[in-house]
């Protein structure tokens, strides 16, 4: 479209017409700080009640991308978030805001906001019962803190919003990623586990964008891979992988520019991992260092004791090698591509009620989904982060002491018995109504259109066989109805809500975690299927999809047993060093600072920072270098007295190879709760200290 006129106004406020040169689109980034509390919160994803924030290692951000054609009205929002997954409630919660500033530009039927999935960011986010539990119920702070970031980085997005183009890319990425319930994959039909080469995707697809001068706007990958290199034993907020990728590729398109700062934006989004570990040393017992059972993934019967490690020596080492292997695919990918995506942007979105939809397998056989129940293998856990008591994956069946406790909490019915089978029912969530829903009934399925490219917004968590079949019956039926031959479809996994794995039939009969996970039953794939293809025929037609029944918004009944922040109190006065550093260090050494503090949760620093790194630049002119969103440093809170509401942090820097030499400081930055609730900012300042080769 050499020349093409652009009407901005379709988008906006303001009416300006540009020329552009050589552009398909219109197109604009934002990215915003998310981060939740950094201590005292549950972190979301092993279901590990003693896994509390304690600190931070890596800020969570949002990475919006608006997307139009530059003659249609509609644009599309794909918005990652450095999040455990969406929740409904979020999500309504979002689009509220939006529409109060954008009216109907940005709903829920063109937004997409999709999870990367890191187990390290807290929780309490969630509408459904079953999500909230091991966070002591709902947590508002964690709630406010995602919707204002994801507010916050589409309105910057929209502020961006420019003429120009998208190349699209694909490649293999090896040794990043494994399939962590191989022998569930294995009961997939030989023919057609023979079409591929691996047990989990290694292909990463790269959005590259620029505007009409060539100028980098920002960049968005899919790779399946689970945000689980940080362990269950982690209690510093962090991105995980993903995240750190993310702040890689942006690190050097910005010059450098503090993270969540700077104009290009790179979102690292996760695609069809529900199977797949980035833990790729293998699972072997902590006990005796042995393989563990390869079937249930215990160890003398345990699961606690089978856990999946590497490639690094520790959980760091393992996040920043997965993180910079993605990194440097997605770059090589990014620089390498030429294929433009050309044609219209389209979007559809319906809500469906998961509970009840029959599929028409073949002429004779209808199957049903089920009301949703989780199954004894999903309280074993994974190999990722095991569960607790005497779970075991593969478990098809009854045992007769979780029963008893089970019927205790609610006796499945027969009908939902059957309706699972083989899954043997530990919670029957979806005949649970107290206090409020357990797990959702009414789910979003949606599909993106940019030119030939189809996002299909999923809101769960599909393994690598579901993903490929989901992205090859939408790509042949779109391509069917008149997309280009080129068209190529990717799975945005855990987008707009959250309704735990999605298996194939076949997967689904031997009950891995991820089978017991399945909640709508055994034929929740060819459900979910249905209903893209559904959306795909709306959109090839030109045809409005139907809405849809709404979904509650469940946010103002929530339940909470997260005790407030009393207040905090220190004898020594808040930001006091309690141990001066020493005078000089080497490169590559670890400086600690500990300071007496104040809880984190009096204030999150959205945007800002609990700790510098200075560098004194003349007399009395210090410049910041690392603040704590950067990888070389680590912020950790303890309370070392609850009585007295005293509490200490220790700020990490560990000093890269190849810092300048030069005379340093570290400063922390708190605020302090009083008894009578009144919130004071304080900050602590280290003595200086050489660095030195
Ligand atoms: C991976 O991408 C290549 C193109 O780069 C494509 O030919 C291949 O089918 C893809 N594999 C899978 C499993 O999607
Ligand atoms: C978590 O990783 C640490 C190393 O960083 C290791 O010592 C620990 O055993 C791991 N624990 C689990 C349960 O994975
Ligand atoms: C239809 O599917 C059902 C369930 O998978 C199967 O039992 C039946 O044999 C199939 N019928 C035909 C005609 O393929
Ligand atoms: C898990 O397997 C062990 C050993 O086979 C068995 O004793 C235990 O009962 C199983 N757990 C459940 C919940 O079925
Ligand atoms: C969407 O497509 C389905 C068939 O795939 C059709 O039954 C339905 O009527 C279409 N929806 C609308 C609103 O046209
Ligand atoms: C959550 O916090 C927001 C902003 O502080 C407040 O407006 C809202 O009422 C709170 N919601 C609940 C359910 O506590």
């Amino acid at each position: 479209m050499a020349g093409a006129t652009c009407l901005l106004a379709a988008l906006s406020v303001v009416l300006t017409v540009c020329q552009a040169q050589d552009a398909n689109y219109l197109i604009g980034a934002g990215i915003a700080d998310i981060t939740g509390p950094a201590a005292g919160i549950n972190l979301m994803g092993y279901a590990n009640p003693a896994q509390i924030s304690n600190g931070l290692h890596l800020r969570q951000y949002s990475r919006a991308f608006i997307i139009a054609d530059t003659d249609k009205k509609a644009p599309v929002v794909f918005i990652s978030t450095d999040s455990c997954m969406q929740s409904q409630g979020l999500k309504l919660e979002v689009v509220k805001r939006l529409r109060t500033k954008y009216g109907n530009l940005y709903t829920e039927r063109n937004v997409c906001i999709s999870g990367t999935h890191t187990h390290s960011g807290p929780g309490g986010f969630h509408q459904y019962l079953l999500y909230d539990i091991t966070s002591l119920g709902f947590v508002n702070e964690t709630l406010q803190a995602y919707v204002d970031g994801i507010v916050k980085s589409v309105e910057r997005a929209h502020d961006a919003i420019k003429p120009g183009n998208i190349y699209i890319n694909s490649g293999e990425l090896l040794e990043s990623n494994i399939n962590r319930s191989p022998t569930a994959y294995l009961e997939n039909p030989a023919e057609e586990r023979a079409r591929y080469n691996y047990d989990v995707d290694k292909n990463m697809t790269v959005l590259k964008m620029v505007d009409s001068n060539n100028k980098d706007i920002g960049m968005i990958s899919w790779f399946a891979v689970h945000c689980t290199s940080m362990n269950n034993t982690n209690g510093l907020v962090s991105s995980d992988n993903k995240g750190y990728a993310s702040q890689l590729m942006e690190g050097g398109f910005n010059d450098g520019a503090f993270p969540g700062t700077g104009t290009f934006v790179a979102a690292f989004a996760q695609a069809n991992e529900g199977d797949v570990s980035p833990n790729t040393a293998g699972p072997h017992c902590l006990d005796t260092g042995l393989p563990c059972d390869k079937d249930t993934s215990t160890c003398n019967g345990r699961n606690e004791m089978c856990v999946a490690f590497g490639p690094g020596k520790d959980m760091f080492e393992s996040t920043k090698i997965i993180g910079e292997n993605q990194y440097k695919k997605a770059l090589d990918l990014y620089r390498t591509a030429s294929v433009k995506l050309s044609g219209p942007v389209d979007f559809r979105h319906s809500y469906v009620d998961m509970t009840n939809v029959q599929v028409q397998v073949n002429a004779t056989t209808k199957v049903q989904t089920c009301k949703p129940a989780m199954g004894m293998s999903f309280a074993a856990g994974t190999t990722d982060g095991p569960g607790a008591f005497n779970f075991n994956q593969s478990d098809t069946t009854d045992n007769a002491f979780w029963d008893a406790i089970r019927n205790f909490i609610k006796k499945p019915s027969a009908e939902q018995v059957a309706c699972h089978h083989p899954k043997p029912i530990l919670l029957d969530t979806g005949e649970m109504t107290f206090p409020y829903a357990w797990q959702p009934s009414i789910v979003d399925v949606q599909i993106l259109r940019i030119g030939q490219l189809a996002i299909l917004a999923v809101p769960a968590e599909f393994t690598t066989m579901s993903g490929r079949r989901t992205r090859d019956a939408v790509t042949q039926a779109l391509v069917k109805g008149g997309f280009p031959a080129n068209t190529v479809s990717v799975i945005a996994g855990l987008s707009n809500d959250y309704a735990d794995y999605v298996t194939t039939y076949e997967e689904y009969q031997h009950q891995r975690y991820e089978g017991g996970s399945t909640v709508y039953g055994p034929h929740t794939l060819e459900a979910f299927i249905q209903e893209l293809l559904v959306l795909a025929d709306n959109m090839t037609k030109n045809e409005p999809s139907a809405l849809g029944p709404n979904p509650p918004n469940l946010i103002s009944e929530e339940w909470s047993f997260v005790p407030p922040v009393v207040y905090d109190f220190s004898t020594k006065g808040f930001g006091t060093l309690l141990e001066p550093l020493a005078s000089s260090y080497k490169q590559g050494q670890r400086v600690q600072a500990r300071f007496s503090a104040a809880h984190p949760r009096n204030n999150r620093r959205t945007e800002g920072t609990y700790l510098t790194v200075e560098r004194l630049k003349s007399t009395d002119n210090w410049e910041v270098v690392y603040k704590d969103s950067q990888w070389c440093t680590q912020f950790h809170w303890k309370r070392t007295s609850t009585i007295l509401g005293e509490s200490e942090v220790t700020i990490i820097w560990d000093i890269p190879a190849e810092q300048a030499p030069g005379t340093y400081r570290i400063q922390y930055f708190g605020d302090s709760k009083n008894v009578l609730g009144t919130i004071t900012p304080f900050s602590g300042t280290s003595n200086s200290f050489l660095v030195t080769a």
